[in-house]
């Protein structure tokens, strides 16, 4: 049954209209993109009001446990407000469709449909179905290289250059939940590049699983990086997240050359003890990842890094631990995701019990976010003084006379202005930090 219009809204809004919200990675961020593209070419508008959609979709993630039951209860609380005047559709989209494709539906009673990863073309079928359906099969060949996204506003905009993921990380449910890893054409991208330009973004995000895995038709990562700096009218190029032992000589190499490309690396690091990442399958040791910081900090003057970690996997001791305070400590991170290990169902390490109680779990947790913190602002502290480039964003948060936007290495800088506007590119004398922004005032339009 096709969705009817909305009846209280203005006689120009006659179309079906999509409510979607967005959780997890930017991967999702710019999967819901894609959702919207594919929902638009069928007539649907999209709204932001849920009480007044025809179709309501939850783009989910399924990484840890906490993300899953977060998403349950909200789709369990937007069917139980669902209009009975009209017929309204409600699903659920993405990586936790697919986790528990099977028992999804019977779980959420009045779930009308579940879409994985690989199933975005099939929404609007789905929605015609007069019984709860799925859409859950996964398919290497896909990667919507024909679907325009439809980008929300602001200068940033994301662009997924490969999907999937083979490395099968032993505590990851990524490679189950969005299939084998495949890489978009390179000139599908350049063409998706230059339209980004156009619409006015003035930075590009490149994305992937394992981002620098990237490779198309003789095409590698390195190689897309200087296709990508070449278009015109973006300024900056960053990507997320690139795996430790996927970076090559030709990566490196363009950042050093392309000056567009940001001086910020994501570089998951999980664990600093060898065992621990042996364990995790994460195909590098911890000597490995320190030669790779020294060749990266070498060849890319300015560099930030962040890093993932998580705390408490299975058989992980109170040595483990300390060792990976302690790497942490020595490449100095300018910024950490920090988890707790959650048990997923499905990978290799989900039957293997855990030896530590959550409380334990959640005391190591709370050192690495103490001891992040106080990293974190004594980096920041070094930059008093200092003169840093920002891509003006809109309004400061806590001050609205002040702007605010991203610097090189993707750190907040908020500054009274002396003519800028949002877009430009200025640069701003840094007066005080803390552990989460830098503050100051305009220099330059640079
Ligand atoms: N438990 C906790 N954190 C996880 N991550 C992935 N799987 C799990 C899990 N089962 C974290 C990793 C990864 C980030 C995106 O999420 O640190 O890099
Ligand atoms: Fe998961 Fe490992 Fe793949 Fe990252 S590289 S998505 S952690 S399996």
């Amino acid at each position: 049954m096709p969705p009817s219009s909305d009846p209280t809204s203005s006689p120009a809004a006659t179309t079906p209209s999509l409510y979607l919200e967005t959780y997890g990675c930017q991967m999702n961020v710019a999967d819901s993109e894609l959702i919207t593209g594919v929902m638009q070419t069928r007539g649907y508008r999209s709204i932001s009001d849920p009480a007044l959609a025809d179709v309501i979709l939850l783009n989910t993630c399924a990484i840890r446990e906490h993300a899953e039951d977060k998403v349950a209860n909200r789709v369990r609380q937007l069917i139980s407000v669902r209009r009975s005047d009209r017929p309204v559709r409600i699903g659920l989209a993405g990586c936790m469709a697919q986790h528990h494709r099977d028992r999804l539906l019977d779980a959420i009673p009045g779930l009308d449909f579940i879409v994985g990863p690989d199933g975005y073309r099939r929404l609007p079928d789905l929605l015609e179905a007069d019984q709860p359906t799925a859409a859950v099969q996964l398919d290497r060949s896909e990667t919507y290289h024909d679907i325009v996204p439809v980008r929300g506003e602001g200068l940033r905009a994301w662009l997924t250059i490969m999907r999937g993921c083979d490395r099968f990380c032993t505590f990851c449910v990524v490679p189950f939940v969005r299939g084998r890893e495949r890489s978009l054409p390179a000139d599908v991208l350049m063409n998706e590049l230059r339209h980004i330009a156009e619409q006015g973004y003035k930075e590009v995000i490149l994305l992937g699983q394992t981002v620098n895995a990237y490779r198309h038709d003789g095409v590698d990562f390195g190689e897309l990086l200087r296709r990508t700096c070449e278009v015109e009218g973006i300024e900056r190029v960053r990507y997320t997240s690139p795996h430790p032992a996927d970076f090559t000589d030709s990566t490196i190499e363009a950042m050093t050359e392309c000056t567009k490309l940001a001086p910020y690396i994501h570089l998951p690091l999980q664990s600093g003890s060898d065992r621990i990442l042996s364990d995790m399958q994460r195909g590098h040791t911890v000597a490995e990842f320190r030669a790779l910081v020294k060749r990266l900090r070498s060849a890319i003057p300015g560099l930030a890094l962040s890093t993932d970690i998580i705390v408490g996997y299975p058989g992980e001791t109170q040595e483990d631990f300390e060792a990976t305070s302690s790497l942490m400590e020595e490449v100095g991170f300018d910024h950490a995701f920090l988890f707790k290990y959650s048990p997923r169902e499905g990978t290799r390490s989900f039957k293997t019990p855990e030896i530590l109680s959550e409380q334990e779990k959640g005391r190591r947790l709370e050192r690495l976010i103490a001891e992040q913190l106080a990293r974190t602002l004594r980096i920041h502290q070094t930059l008093l003084g200092s003169v840093v480039e920002v891509l003006v964003e809109g309004s400061a948060k806590r001050q609205p006379q002040w702007l605010a936007g991203k610097d090189l290495q993707y750190r907040t800088v908020c500054f009274e202005p002396a003519g800028a506007s949002p877009g430009d590119v200025v640069t701003v004398l840094v007066e005080s930090v803390t552990s989460h922004t830098l503050s100051g005032r305009q220099i330059t339009n640079a």
